[in-house]
């Protein structure tokens, strides 16, 4: 299994290219099954969960082209994705297992073909994650499903319509889930208490571009109209705010003055906001985004999770990780998944002062984190290591690196373009 070395304490200076958003590429791969004729993705990212989709696509007879990598210097690369004829509803447990949002394909196989099998998800390092809501939602729109065998199964007789779905609780995945089958519901369906991350909005501009008929696109209440099919359509996958986040505070962790190329500063308002009180200074440029940071050190601040517009899940433990140099206390508080704070235990072993309390962590900022082997159980635990390496003195080597395939494009180029000092041990 390949690791990661770096040494630490160079400043970062330079230029980082932002990708296509991951979360945003999955469910717009999904929504290929839609339609019998092509959709094309533009700036789509070089990671593992996007060839795990793209497997799972195919075998349920997706045909896969992939037609070279856009210009613009971002090198996102296209694809373009037909669904002619569905041969296969099942998605087995072997592909689903390494990725949660294999769900995705559930509503689209539902509404155009009637009938989905997809393997339950499970538990994951995070959480129990469940799919209820997923799964309630798909129901209220005339689907009978029945949980057998570790798979889901689901049908329905006459087609899916229209409903008036209530989330209990904000859901990503739920809402795009949804959204897909409701394109091709008879009828009005409305989604309340939708999630309004920007991926989902992504998606959602997509659809309609294929010919679905979507009111209230990035607010909390979306209104569908079924039609009785969807047509092709080209689109360009949004930038990874969450990417654009972690460099930012890799860049603020070094103490380093960075440009994001391609990041918007629309799409990260909160962790501007979060990052300026610490100090951090971000201003837009042409190119994007420039992250500085004014003092040697950013100052401790408090910070919640919370879903969008609120500071992301998915940049907590980044977060924790420059906190953990900060002057003075910070708290951090996440409210969306139980269990999140599995990167804490190896942020100490590099010297971190953190402690834990239910669903806070207060973290007391320290002179200098020391570098130390170790070893994150998810994808956005394992970067916020990598940053603790960029910042400690000595050698860190990051154990386990598919977890970062998963989400970071040439994590490793990306960083040593700026100046930081580390490779990938091939194994
Ligand atoms: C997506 C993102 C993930 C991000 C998360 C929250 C993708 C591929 N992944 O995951 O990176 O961390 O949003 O922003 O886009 N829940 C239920 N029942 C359900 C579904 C969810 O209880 O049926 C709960 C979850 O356990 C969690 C909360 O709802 O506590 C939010 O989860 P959700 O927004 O669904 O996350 P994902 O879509 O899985």
């Amino acid at each position: 299994m390949d690791r990661i070395r770096i040494h630490g304490g160079n400043r970062l200076a330079g230029t980082i290219p932002v990708s296509g958003a991951k979360n945003a590429a999955l469910p717009l791969m999904a929504a290929s099954l839609l339609t019998q004729d092509t959709l094309q993705l533009s700036n789509l990212p070089h990671l593992a969960d996007i060839s795990t989709m793209a497997k799972l696509l195919s075998q349920h007879g997706v045909a896969l082209e992939m037609n070279g990598e856009a210009s613009g210097g971002h090198m996102g690369r296209v694809f373009s994705l037909s669904a002619e004829t569905i041969t296969n509803t099942v998605a087995s447990y072997d592909l689903v297992r390494t990725m949660r949002a294999s769900i995705l394909v559930l509503g689209p196989l539902l509404a155009r073909e009637g009938k989905a099998q997809v393997s339950l998800p499970g538990g994951c390092a995070i959480g129990t994650r469940p799919v209820d809501l997923h799964l309630q939602g798909l129901e209220q729109l005339g689907a009978e499903i029945e949980l057998e065998e570790g798979y889901i199964k689901a049908r329905v007789k006459g087609g899916l319509k229209g409903a008036h779905i209530v989330l209990p609780m904000v859901s990503v995945g739920a809402t795009e889930n949804l959204l897909m089958a409701a394109c091709l519901a008879e009828g009005e369906t409305v989604i309340s208490n939708a999630a309004r991350e920007p991926e989902v909005s992504d998606l959602a501009n997509c659809l309609v571009a294929m010919g679905a008929k979507i009111d209230g696109i990035g607010s909390d209440t979306l209104s569908v109209t079924g039609v009785t099919s969807l047509k092709g359509a080209a689109h360009e996958v949004v930038a990874d705010r969450i990417e654009t986040g972690t460099y930012a505070m890799a860049a603020a962790i070094t103490g380093g003055d960075v440009i994001l190329a391609g990041g918007r500063l629309d799409l990260i308002e909160s962790t501007v906001e979060t990052l300026t009180r610490a100090g951090v200074e971000i201003t837009p440029t042409e190119e994007g985004i420039r992250v500085r940071c004014k003092g040697e050190k950013v100052e401790g601040v408090d910070t919640m999770t919370e879903p969008f517009p609120g500071f992301p899940t998915d940049l907590q433990a980044q977060i924790m990780a420059l906190l953990s140099c900060a002057k003075g206390a910070s708290m951090v508080t996440e409210t969306i998944f139980e269990n999140r704070f599995m990167h804490v235990p190896e942020l100490c072993r590099m010297g971190a002062n953190i402690h834990v309390h239910g669903a806070s962590a207060i973290i007391r900022g320290v002179e200098g984190l020391t570098g130390a082997q170790v070893m994150a159980t998810d994808l956005r635990a394992s970067v916020s290591l990598v940053l603790a390496g960029l910042a400690a003195q000595g050698e860190t080597v990051v154990n386990r690196v598919y977890h970062l395939d998963r989400g970071y494009e040439r994590l490793e180029e990306k960083l040593a373009a700026c100046g930081a000092e580390i490779t990938r041990i091939r194994e």
